[in-house]
């Protein structure tokens, strides 16, 4: 891949231009949205748009309106220049948009998007107005870019089937491929909020990977029972003396809703605090 450093762009408006010249060529484009403090799992989305686009936009902004009052917006970390050097280092990426707030909603905005169905429940539930925010910036930056591909981590999974189904019901012209969990080698979820964990908590967070690893095991052990998986699980969980489950939930891998018996496909997620840090976590069963 070749060692180019990529253009930054702070104001949409020029990013816009440039990307319709580049289509007007007949180049395919690629987005990958982030909120930066870049880690191996935003870079293996980046390359999986470098091996099907030829032109890769990733976007840099700390979304305010996805957080709620008292959540970590501001503690958030950003480290624009050490994002930019592993971006340059992974190479072939064209263009980031990093644009400040006022860039993205500017004095007056007033819009909302707001998805049904797949926002109800979990991460919903504990963060009501979260996906709201998600899907206006998901959208302005798929308008933006005029992106063919979007890239999208199976991290966030309910994030990922609300923008698939934001995607479907609004007719975006733009595909989404979504794309595995990358992990630390003890297991654990790379995040951009992992650096929040003190040591000692940092060794107590594998526990959610080893509770969804328990799932896994008993499903593949014929276990039906969902509630008797999910107690299970709790109990696992319980034995970090720093955590506290928000929710366990073993649901259908389309609607998300929660199953009852475990036949055939399913997902299992969890959000989990060590500390005052939440995590979240989840596999699909095949
Ligand atoms: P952020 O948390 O920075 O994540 C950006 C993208 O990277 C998301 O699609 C997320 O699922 C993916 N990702 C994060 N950790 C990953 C991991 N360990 N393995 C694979 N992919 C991973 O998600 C957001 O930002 C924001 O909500 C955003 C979509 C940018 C809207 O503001």
């Amino acid at each position: 891949m070749t060692a180019i450093k990529p253009e930054v762009i702070s104001d949409p408006r020029v990013l816009s231009e440039r990307l319709a010249e580049i289509r007007r060529q007949g180049k395919t484009i690629g987005l990958v949205p982030t909120m930066g403090a870049l880690h191996d799992g935003h870079l293996s989305l980046v390359r999986q748009s470098q091996s099907l686009c030829d032109v890769t936009v990733v976007s840099i902004f700390v979304n305010p309106t996805q957080f709620a009052p008292g959540e970590d917006y501001e503690k958030y970390p950003r480290v624009l220049d050490t994002d930019l050097a592993q971006l340059e280092s992974v190479g072939g990426v064209e263009f980031v948009l990093a644009p400040k707030p006022a860039d993205m909603y500017p004095e007056g905005f007033d819009a909302h998007v707001h998805i049904g169905g797949v926002t109800r429940r979990l991460e919903g539930e504990f963060r009501p107005t979260h996906f709201d925010g998600v899907a206006v910036v998901v959208l302005k930056l798929f308008n933006i870019a005029g992106a063919d591909m979007a890239f999208l981590g199976q991290k966030d999974y309910q994030q990922a089937a609300v923008i698939q189904k934001m995607v479907r019901d609004l007719n975006l012209p733009v595909e989404i491929r979504v794309c595995p969990i990358v992990r630390e080698e003890d297991g654990l979820a790379m995040s951009s909020r992992n650096k929040y964990l003190s040591p000692d908590e940092r060794r107590q967070a594998p526990i959610l990977k080893r509770a969804l690893d328990l799932a896994q095991k008993m499903i593949s052990e014929k276990v039906t029972d969902a509630a008797k998986i999910k107690h299970e699980m709790r109990a696992l969980i319980e034995t970090a003396p720093s955590s506290a489950i928000d929710y366990i939930s073993i649901a259908d891998p389309e609607t998300l809703d929660e199953l009852e018996s475990v036949g055939g496909r399913a997902v299992v997620l969890l959000a989990v605090k060590i500390g005052t840090t939440r995590l979240i976590d989840n596999v699909v069963i095949p």
